[in-house]
C-alpha cells in the first residue's frame, strides 16, 4: 500500500450532503493527514504518522501543501475542429448567438469543420484539451458528440472519444449529442431528424458501446419541448441515461428534464423561480455553465437560489469552440461564486462529487475509504487560496487512481 502526505490541509468532502446549501464550517479542514491507497482506491485517511507503518511505500509531501479531490467536468464539447473566433468578435460587435446561428455561423460552422476532420485529427485535439484540463486538476471529463449530425460523423466523433481514452489517464465519459440541432442538409422536419437519430445513430451507438448517455439541445434554434420529450422517452427505453441543454435562452425545458428523471439539466441561465423550485425538488442535477455566460455575455444560472431550494448544483466548463471557448473550469466557477455568493464548500462540491453524481458516478469526488484515489495537491497554506486565486493557482500534482498523472 502507498501512503501520500502529510498535508498542511486536507478537505475530504466526505461529510457533505449531496444537495443543498453548505456553510463554511462544514468544510471540516484537517491537518497532518495522509491518504493510504490500495490498488488505486482509498484504503484509509488518517494521521500520517500513524499510517506510516501500514504502508509499503511512502511519498512525503513538504510543508505548505493542501489536498482536495480532483475535479469532474461534467459537461464539455471538446471534440471538435476549427475555431469560432470570428463569432466571438461578431457577438461583441452586437450580433446575438442565435442570429449568428441563423446566418450559418454558430454550431453549423463547427459541424462543417468537424465533418472535414479525420478521426485522428479529432483524437489529437481532444487529447491536448484533456491534458490541459488535467493540469487544472480535472481528472474526469464528460465529452459530447454533436458536431457530426449524421450517422457517419457522429459515429466518427464518438469513436474518436473512445480512442482518446486509450491515450490519457483521465476518465472520459462520452455523451451522444446528435440532437444538437437539425443539420442544414437534412431536408425533412426536426421530428423526422430526431427519429433518424434514434433509429440510425443511437442504435449503432448502443451496439458499438460508444456511449450510455443522450443529450438534446432544447431551444428555438434547435428542438422543441414536445418533440424532445418523445425523443428522450424513446432514448431512455433504448437504455440511455438522459441529460438536457435546458433553459439557456428560453425557459421550460429544465422542467421537462426533471419530469423525465434526467441525470442533469444544464445551462439554466433563464430558469424561472417556479422552475428553480421544481428542479431543486427532483433528483436531476442543476448544472451551471458559467463559461457559456462569460463567453456570450449572458446572465449566470441562479446557482444560489438552486442551493437555497435544496437542489443539487454542479458547475461545468461547457468548453466548446462557440459559446464557451475559455476552458478554465476553476476560473469560471470562482467567478460564478463571486456573483452568486457560493461558499467554498458549495464551490468545491459542485466541482467534485455533485458533478460526478450528474454523470451517475458515485465512486469519486470525495476522499474516503473505497473511493477512487483521484486528488490534487496545491502549494498553498490554505484551501481557501484555491477559489480566491480565481483559477490562477494551479495544482502542483494531480493523482488518478493513486498514481501521479501530472506534476511533481
Ligand atoms: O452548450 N447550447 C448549445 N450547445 C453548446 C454550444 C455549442 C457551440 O456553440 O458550438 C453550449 O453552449
Ligand atoms: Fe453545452
Amino acid at each position: 500500500m502507498k501512503l501520500i502526505g502529510p498535508f498542511s490541509q486536507l478537505a475530504t468532502l466526505d461529510n457533505l450532503p449531496l444537495r443543498g446549501a453548505l456553510s463554511d464550517e462544514q468544510l471540516n479542514l484537517q491537518e497532518g493527514k495522509g491518504i493510504l491507497i490500495s490498488e488505486g482506491y482509498i484504503e484509509e485517511i488518517g494521521d500520517f504518522n500513524a499510517l506510516v507503518e501500514k504502508a509499503d511505500e511512502v511519498q512525503r509531501i513538504p510543508e505548505g501543501h493542501v489536498c482536495i479531490p480532483s475535479f469532474v467536468d461534467c459537461h464539455t464539447h471538446i471534440c471538435f475542429a476549427g475555431s469560432r473566433a470570428k463569432d466571438f468578435s461578431m457577438r461583441n460587435a452586437g450580433k446575438s448567438y442565435l442570429q449568428i446561428a441563423a446566418e450559418g455561423g454558430g454550431i453549423w460552422s463547427t459541424v462543417e469543420n468537424t465533418r472535414k476532420a479525420s478521426g485522428q485529427d479529432l483524437v489529437e485535439g481532444l487529447k491536448s484539451r484533456i491534458e490541459q484540463l488535467l493540469r487544472q486538476g480535472v481528472t474526469t471529463v464528460e465529452v459530447k458528440s454533436g458536431y457530426g449530425l449524421n450517422y457517419k460523423d457522429e459515429i466518427k466523433m464518438l469513436r474518436a472519444i473512445h480512442t482518446a481514452q486509450n491515450t490519457v489517464s483521465s476518465d472520459i465519459i462520452s455523451t451522444c449529442l446528435a440532437a444538437h440541432m437539425k443539420p442544414k442538409d437534412f431536408e425533412e422536419s426536426s421530428e423526422r431528424y430526431l427519429n433518424y437519430v434514434l433509429e440510425e445513430i443511437l442504435t449503432a451507438v448502443r451496439e458499438e458501446n460508444l456511449s450510455r448517455r443522450v443529450d438534446v439541445f432544447i431551444e428555438k434554434s434547435a428542438f422543441g419541448i414536445e418533440e424532445s420529450r418523445a425523443f428522450l422517452q424513446k432514448a431512455r427505453i433504448l437504455g440511455f441515461d438522459i441529460t438536457v441543454h435546458a433553459d439557456q435562452f428560453t425557459s421550460g425545458s429544465a422542467r421537462l428534464a426533471a419530469e423525465l428523471g434526467a441525470k442533469s439539466a444544464d445551462h439554466l441561465e433563464v430558469l424561472t423561480d417556479e422552475d428553480v423550485a421544481f428542479l431543486a425538488s427532483s433528483q436531476t442535477v442543476a448544472v451551471a455553465l458559467p463559461g457559456a455566460s462569460l463567453g456570450l455575455g449572458e446572465p449566470f444560472a441562479p446557482a444560489r437560489k438552486i442551493l437555497d431550494a435544496n437542489g443539487i448544483l454542479a458547475i461545468a466548463s461547457d468548453w466548446n469552440p462557440g459559446s464557451a471557448p475559455m476552458g478554465n473550469l476553476l476560473a469560471q466557477a470562482s467567478i460564478l461564486a463571486t456573483y452568486e455568493k457560493l461558499t467554498t464548500p458549495e464551490l468545491l462540491s459542485a466541482l467534485t462529487f455533485r458533478a460526478a453524481f450528474a454523470l451517475g458516478l458515485e465512486d469519486r469526488g470525495r476522499l474516503q475509504k473505497g473511493m477512487r484515489a483521484d486528488f490534487q495537491i496545491y502549494k498553498a497554506d490554505s484551501i481557501y487560496e484555491i477559489p480566491y486565486r480565481q483559477g490562477e493557482l494551479k495544482p502542483c500534482a494531480v493523482y488518478i487512481l493513486g498514481t501521479r498523472a501530472y506534476g511533481t
